[in-house]
């Protein structure tokens, strides 16, 4: 399309469409792991291509992390679509709260004139806490509005980095590195063939649910994040990326 072909890395997106079998590729300039305004500009796009897609009366899905806070920062109100409705995907995840979903779910309904719905659920979460929980009529309500959600937009993160962000208890941490994780997204790690090592446990989106939804998309850049993004591919059924020209040139290195 028309954008595509102005963004100027036309073929660098055909290729890893092509090789990762998405339907969409957004690449935006720069590398997001050395300038600010190329984390902007990813966010930007990001906001173009939802508002790209969306209609009126859906439910958006959002993950945490500081990407999706740059989509937050740059949402504004879509010109066809309305009452649009924003959920956070799962839980904090051990988040800053300017980096949770719910935090972030909320600025973009505001921004997007919009409504949104929270989770007010703590994780990770003990086997029983979790079983209770998840019987709660509030908690419910809004675990079938999340799971139904027309649209899920979220981060991918390198596994070590995320979860040390997340201050993962020595366990854990162990759990990841002898596991080989290299890629986190939604709270599952997994390693380069996509495979899960560890799940926070928590309430919200699983997995399994990511393959009843139509447009799941990816918002990760940063050279730094090329094998992550590789490994989560493997087995993650997002079908739409965007990310920034540093990780793509990256990531088809190791095509
Ligand atoms: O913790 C939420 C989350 O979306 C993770 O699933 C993901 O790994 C991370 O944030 C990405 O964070 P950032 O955009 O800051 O790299």
């Amino acid at each position: 399309n028309f954008m595509n072909e102005l963004s100027g890395f036309h073929e660098l997106e055909q290729q890893i469409k092509g090789t990762l079998n998405l339907d969409h590729v957004i690449i935006t300039p720069g590398n997001s792991d050395e300038h600010d305004w190329v984390k902007q500009e990813l966010g930007k796009a990001a906001v173009d291509y939802l508002q790209s897609i969306i209609q009126s009366n859906q439910t958006i899905a959002v993950t945490g992390g500081t990407s999706m806070a740059v989509v937050a920062e740059m949402m504004s109100p879509a010109s066809y679509a309305q009452n649009s409705m924003f959920v956070p995907a799962r839980g904090g995840l051990g988040e800053r709260v300017e980096n949770q979903a719910n935090t972030i779910c909320a600025e973009m309904a505001k921004k997007a004139n919009g409504e949104y719905r929270l989770l007010y659920v703590p994780d990770p979460l003990s086997e029983e806490s979790y079983q209770s929980i998840i019987e709660e009529p509030s908690v419910k309500e809004i675990l079938q509005i999340i799971r139904q959600a027309d649209v899920v937009m979220h981060g991918i993160g390198d596994a070590v980095t995320m979860a040390k962000r997340r201050k993962a208890s020595k366990d854990v941490l162990h759990k990841i590195e002898t596991g080989k994780a290299v890629s986190e997204a939604f709270g599952y790690y997994f390693n380069n063939v996509g495979e899960v090592i560890h799940k926070v446990r928590t309430v919200g989106m699983q997995l399994e649910d990511l393959s009843k939804i139509n447009c799941v998309i990816a918002v990760a850049g940063g050279k730094s994040k090329a094998k992550a993004i590789y490994s989560y591919f493997k087995q993650g059924k997002s079908n739409v990326l965007i990310t920034d020209e540093a990780a793509a040139n990256e990531l088809i290195k190791g095509f």
